[in-house]
């Protein structure tokens, strides 16, 4: 049962989607398991960039099959969005991609009840992708979701819009002063987008668990990273799942025991996209310049991520709760040219040293990080193939962050290219 959950140990964006189409090479199915289209995975080859928001990289590598989890939210729409723009690659996905008949349905309302409870918000807000994913998730853990299976019927389709239209129609008339939407129109765009999407829907559970059974090559896809878990990230400005390891027990079926590996995707550095805690934030010409040369914008949404250090509190608490087998460290050709470069091993609160993330949000907004300076290199890694060719200030930060989070890294990227990476372990190839 060789199996591998791949997690972004930060606030996503970490380059999940480069290290997802690299060992896709090695899998037989690439899953999703939770978020929906609020994720953005970039992968770059053969001069194409490829974005991909709800179907997995993997479906990027020709014979690969991809599964959508009951545990994402999917929005028919993006979908079809998504299938036109891959078949406007050449990118087959007929028989390749399987879509979970318990996964739950993102609906028009629930995009602008996103929207609109934001800008209700004001300052308060979370900064979300506005994408609809937290009012579908709340629809499900209050019993009233539309599943995959019950939105193919359309009767019962018909009977739950209904029901649902009623109520978030008072909503959006009442609390926010919207017009209403039509039960009809509604009901009739998505009769058509469901018979595009109905060859895809499937039990996957079935799916899934044959091919462990079969011993083939599963990877585990995770969308955002553990800082947005619902549970463990910088609550209440995380996102609506459970991006962590565990979650992909809950969002494809699989047992616990079958997932032999975690690999923890991690920056060089830090960013953000969206409001909430950020202790090693930096709101100077540094920040800017991270940026600026790591190209840090939002895959989805176009907005300015917010740059930091290298956090070790972050990434040790996403190794604990994750329990990494090996890190993959991205973006670290991002750090070229420093002079010095700073990590935080710890935070300052009232005269105390804390050395584990804090969950309180008053000690959390007033902690300061406590830094450590290292030295930084002069020469560019881009173009590097091997490990030993690394200048030697580079080695000591690889070195200095395994020391802190406890976990080796077994991949590293130092460029968008799925070429500018050099494999450390040659065992991560392996998912058993
Ligand atoms: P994901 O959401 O975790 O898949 O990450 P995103 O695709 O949202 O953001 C990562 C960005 O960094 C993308 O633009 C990638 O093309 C880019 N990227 C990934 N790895 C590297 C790397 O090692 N170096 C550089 N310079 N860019 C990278
Ligand atoms: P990938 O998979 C970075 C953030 C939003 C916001 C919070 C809640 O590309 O790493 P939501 O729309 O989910 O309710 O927003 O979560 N967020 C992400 N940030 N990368 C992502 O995905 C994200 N998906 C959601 O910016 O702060
Ligand atoms: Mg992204």
């Amino acid at each position: 049962m060789p199996c591998m959950v791949i997690v972004g140990a930060q606030w996503g964006d970490e380059g999940k989607g480069k290290i997802v189409h690299l060992l896709s090479q090695y899998a037989d199915f690439v899953c999703r398991f939770q978020g929906g289209n609020n994720a953005g995975h970039t992968v770059v080859f053969d001069g194409n960039v490829y974005v991909l928001h709800l179907i997995p990289s993997g479906i990027l590598q020709t014979y690969k099959k991809c599964i959508i989890g009951n545990g994402v939210v999917v929005d028919p729409e993006a979908l079809i969005t998504e299938l036109k723009f891959l078949k406007s690659k050449n990118i087959k996905t007929t028989n390749r991609l399987f879509i979970s008949d318990l996964s739950h349905v993102t609906l028009p309302y629930h995009r602008l009840l996103d929207s609109l409870g934001e800008d209700d918000l004001g300052k308060q807000k979370i900064g979300t992708t506005k994408r609809g994913i937290g009012p579908t998730y709340s629809d499900k853990v209050a019993r009233r979701g539309i599943r995959m299976a019950d939105f193919l019927d359309k009767d019962t389709f018909y009977e739950l819009l209904k029901t649902n239209l009623e109520r978030n129609n008072e909503v959006l008339a009442k609390v926010y002063k919207q017009e209403k939407l039509s039960l009809a129109a509604v009901y009739r765009q998505y009769l058509a987008i469901a018979r595009v999407i109905r060859p895809y829907v499937t039990d996957t559970t079935v799916l899934v668990n044959k091919a462990l059974d079969e011993k083939k090559n599963i990877l585990i896809e995770s969308a955002q990273g553990t800082m947005l878990d619902l549970d463990f990230g910088t609550y209440p400005y995380v996102t609506s799942s459970n991006p962590i390891a565990g979650g992909a027990c809950i969002g494809l079926g699989i047992a616990p025991q079958k997932i032999n590996k975690v690999l923890g995707i991690c920056k060089a550095y830090t960013t953000r996209v969206g409001e909430g805690p950020f202790p090693t934030e930096l709101l100077d010409a540094q920040g800017e310049y991270l940026r600026k040369k790591g190209g840090e914008y939002g895959a989805t949404t176009g907005r300015p991520r917010r740059c930091g250090w290298f956090d070790a509190l972050v990434v040790r608490h996403a190794a604990r709760v994750n329990g990494f087998t090996a890190l993959a460290l991205t973006k670290l050709d991002v750090l070229d040219g420093l002079d010095k470069i700073k990590i935080c091993t710890g935070y300052r609160y009232k005269g105390k040293l804390l050395t584990e993330f804090p969950h309180n949000r008053s000690v959390l907004a007033n902690a300061r990080p406590v830094y450590r300076e290292v030295p930084g290199w002069k020469e560019s890694t881009t173009r590097l193939k091997n490990y030993s060719e690394l200048p030697v200030n580079a080695k000591r930060y690889m070195k200095e962050l395994e020391k802190l989070v406890g976990v080796k890294i077994a991949i590293l990227s130092l460029g968008k290219d799925k070429y500018e990476t050099i494999v450390l372990d040659h065992n991560i190839t392996k998912f058993s």
